[in-house]
This record gives C-alpha cells, sequence and structure tokens, in this order.
C-alpha cells in the first residue's frame, strides 16, 4: 500500500532547533522518534498543545498512540526528539526532577491501572493523601467523596470494594477520579471511554469539556470513538505507523487521501454525512 504522508507544517523543521514554549502551549513534541529492537515505533513526529484546548490522536491498534503519550508524561525516553513542558525539555530531566513535573499531570492509563490490593476509595484518596498533606480526615474524605460523585460513582457502595469487584465501566471511572484528584493542568487520557456504554461515554466527555471551560485544563485524548473525537477536539492527529498522516478537525479527517485514513471514517461517513 502507498502511503501519502501529509505532514503538518512543523514537521517539516527537522534539523531546526527545538523551538522555546511560549506561554501559549502546555505542550509541544518536537520531532520525537523511538526506537523498539528494530521497529521504529515513533518516526518523527511533531505536535504543538495549546494550553486549555484538547487534543485528540486518532488511529489504528499498535500505531504508537500510547507510546507516544507515554514520552508526554515522560514515562518513556525517546531516542530523538523533545518534549517541553512549560518550557522545559522534560526528556533531559532527572529522575527527582521529574517527579516533581509530573505533579502537573493527571494520566488515566489504558488499562485503568489501579491498584487492586486498595480499595476504590483508597485509589482515589491515594494521591491526596500524597500530595495534599494539608487535607486530612474529614477534609480528605469530603474531597474523595465529591470526586466519586463527578464521577456517577456511589462512594459507599463502589468505595469499600475492590477495583477488581467491580464493573469495567465503574473500574475506568474510578482511574479518572483518580486522575483528577490533584486538579492537574494537563490530563492525559489513554481511551478514557473504550468499553464504556453511550450515556457513560458522554459523561466523560462532558466533563474532558467541562475540564477545560470551568479549570482551563489542557486534555489529551486517545480515543477510538470518532463522534467523541468530533464533539471535544480543539486539534486532532491521526497516528499511522509512527508518523502523524493527518492533522485537522473534521473536515481534514474526512477530506484525507491517507488510504488508512479513509477507511478508519469509512463507515461512519456512511452512516452521518
Ligand atoms: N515497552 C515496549 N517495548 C517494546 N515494544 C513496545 C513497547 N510498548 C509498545 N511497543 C510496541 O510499539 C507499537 C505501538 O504500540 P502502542 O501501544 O503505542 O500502540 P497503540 O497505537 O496505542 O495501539 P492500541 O490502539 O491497540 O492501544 C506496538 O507494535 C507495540 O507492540
Ligand atoms: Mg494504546
Amino acid at each position: 500500500m502507498t502511503t501519502q504522508v501529509v505532514k503538518p507544517p512543523e514537521t517539516a523543521r527537522t534539523g531546526d532547533h527545538p523551538p522555546l514554549a511560549g506561554p501559549d502551549f502546555a505542550l509541544r513534541v518536537v520531532d520525537l522518534k523511538k526506537r523498539f529492537g528494530a521497529r521504529q515505533v515513533i518516526k518523527g513526529m511533531s505536535v504543538d498543545v495549546p494550553r486549555g484546548s484538547i487534543l485528540v490522536i486518532l488511529g489504528g491498534s499498535g500505531m504508537g498512540k500510547s507510546v507516544l503519550m507515554k514520552h508526554m508524561i515522560g514515562l518513556l525516553k525517546p531516542d530523538a526528539g523533545a518534549v517541553i513542558v512549560d518550557g522545559q525539555d522534560i526528556t533531559r530531566l532527572k529522575p527527582l526532577e521529574l517527579k516533581q513535573t509530573r505533579g502537573k499531570f493527571g494520566m488515566v492509563f489504558q488499562n485503568g491501572a489501579l491498584f487492586d490490593s486498595m480499595s476504590n476509595w483508597e485509589n482515589v484518596a491515594f494521591p491526596l493523601r500524597e500530595h495534599r498533606k494539608d487535607l486530612k480526615g474529614a477534609a480528605l474524605d469530603a474531597r474523595v467523596r465529591e470526586l466519586f460523585k463527578v464521577f456517577s460513582l456511589d462512594p459507599d457502595a463502589i468505595g469499600p470494594r475492590s477495583p477488581s469487584e467491580v464493573s469495567g465501566g465503574q473500574r475506568k471511572r474510578v482511574a479518572l477520579a483518580r486522575a483528577v484528584a490533584l486538579e492537574p493542568q494537563i490530563v492525559l487520557y489513554d481511551e478514557p471511554t473504550t468499553g464504556l456504554d453511550p450515556i457513560t461515554t458522554d459523561q466523560v466527555d462532558e466533563m474532558i469539556l467541562a475540564a477545560k471551560h470551568k479549570l482551563g485544563v489542557t486534555s489529551i485524548v486517545i480515543s477510538h470513538d470518532i463522534a467523541s473525537a468530533f464533539k471535544i477536539a480543539d486539534d486532532i492527529i491521526f497516528v499511522y505507523d509512527g508518523e502523524i498522516v493527518c492533522r485537522g478537525l473534521k473536515s481534514a479527517m474526512l477530506a484525507s487521501e491517507h488510504p488508512f485514513v479513509q477507511r478508519f471514517f469509512a463507515t461512519w461517513k456512511e452512516k452521518n454525512v
């Protein structure tokens, strides 16, 4: 299959120094490259995320979306390129500095990644106990209770059980509550709505939009849900085989000449356009 790679303008700047992040950008990825063994998983990706905006990452399975996101939060080190958060290249930070920077992020991992040895209540309370030493006793309980309510979880019924004792959708919502507990500036969601029913999916979308409008939170969301992507995104990147092959909003995605992008949207187009 021939692949026509439509690069956004900034990926053409290969060889330039990474641009310094101005106050407008929460996060910039600059010409990122990563190889696992013989497989070049990220082949030079660049994307700027304006502060307070929502970037959606679309693409097929195994194309490098989760690997890209793990670089954004400093969980993986690239072979080349930079990830600039508040003017600082986080790929060059020492472990302790990186730990401090992580306080700016909340992340919902693809598999939920809750601590199974703790109750759901303790999972949500965990980041607060670690980082908000001022919150204790009744104040801590009230904050955890509030977070459960935001995600339509009954704190008395769901709280005492372990993550393995609740449904997949409930587990996902516990993970969301934990990710936003510290009110981070940037929240990364790896498939937050996969496996959720349409009503809960809508609630998660509304929550991401509310975080943007009410709190100015920047969100980066990996999704397979086209309707949800079009609803929430300020910008969309489509990842294919380690490259960004299409960038823009609905019109750009639907007009793409890349064969995989066309296939990805074909069924949706038949039903909706
Ligand atoms: N730690 C790792 N070591 C080696 N290979 C890895 C590692 N993490 C990811 N990969 C490989 O990198 C490629 C991209 O994986 P990634 O998890 O980013 O895919 P994805 O686009 O998120 O897919 P999905 O939609 O299925 O979640 C895959 O071939 C995967 O096997
Ligand atoms: Mg993934």
